[in-house]
């Protein structure tokens, strides 16, 4: 004798697996089986945690806000050394200032999505002084810095803010690394990290299955 499957309308059947045995024997193949109170207790122990496991990823995306953050890092690490290597062998003014704008249309975007999703969020938790304040006068320093490269008179000019551009840029993000995603994982909840990958995601145009 089994008890009833778990109601497919909830969608639990199929992901928590076989119903549950209840105590009494039975005749098989081999003769009379038993299943015991023990057996029953394991097999609901086991069910249970399924269930509560399928309640906790219920609308939860995987990816954490940080950990999209980061690779999102990775990427752009790859591009700062791309464009230093092309910057050593340009001496145009519009040379430079095409190559940078490359560098502004993904370091920009990073920093907007840093600047709408976590930052608020970690508001609640830090404040908006101290670690919060320092990053966000380094995105702004770094945006000053593809600015004053658009409107420099010279290639050296250019060439010279685009490099402080570089360095402070990989400078922000080792400080955000080792620092404020640490943080933040630390002050956030899990929960709201996911929320706001699922977020990230969308704002992204990427599929989290
Ligand atoms: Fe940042
Ligand atoms: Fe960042």
């Amino acid at each position: 004798m089994h008890c009833s499957p778990l109601p497919r309308e909830l969608g639990l059947a199929d992901s928590l697996g076989a119903p549950l045995p209840l105590p009494g024997v039975f005749v098989t193949a081999r003769g009379l089986r038993g299943v015991g109170l023990r057996d029953c207790l394991d097999d609901a122990h086991a069910v249970a945690g399924r269930i509560a496991s399928y309640i906790w990823h219920q609308g939860r995306h995987p990816l954490r806000l940080t950990d999209a953050l980061i690779g999102e890092h990775a990427v752009i690490y790859a591009l700062l050394d791309h464009i230093e290597q092309e910057l050593a062998g340009l001496d145009g003014l519009t040379d430079v200032q095409r190559l940078t704008r490359t560098l502004a249309a993904t370091l920009l975007s990073h920093a907007r999505v840093e600047d709408s999703m976590l930052f608020p969020a970690l508001e609640a938790h830090l404040g908006r002084d101290g670690p919060l304040a320092c990053m966000r006068q380094e995105h702004a320093e770094i945006e000053a810095a593809i600015e004053d490269v658009a409107n420099a008179a010279t290639c050296e000019a250019a060439a010279d803010r685009l490099r402080y551009a570089l360095q402070s840029a990989r400078d922000h993000f080792v400080k955000e690394e080792r620092v404020l995603f640490v943080m933040a994982r630390q002050f956030m909840s899990e929960r709201d990290l996911e929320r706001l990958g699922g977020n990230w995601a969308a704002a992204r145009g990427v599929v989290l299955a």
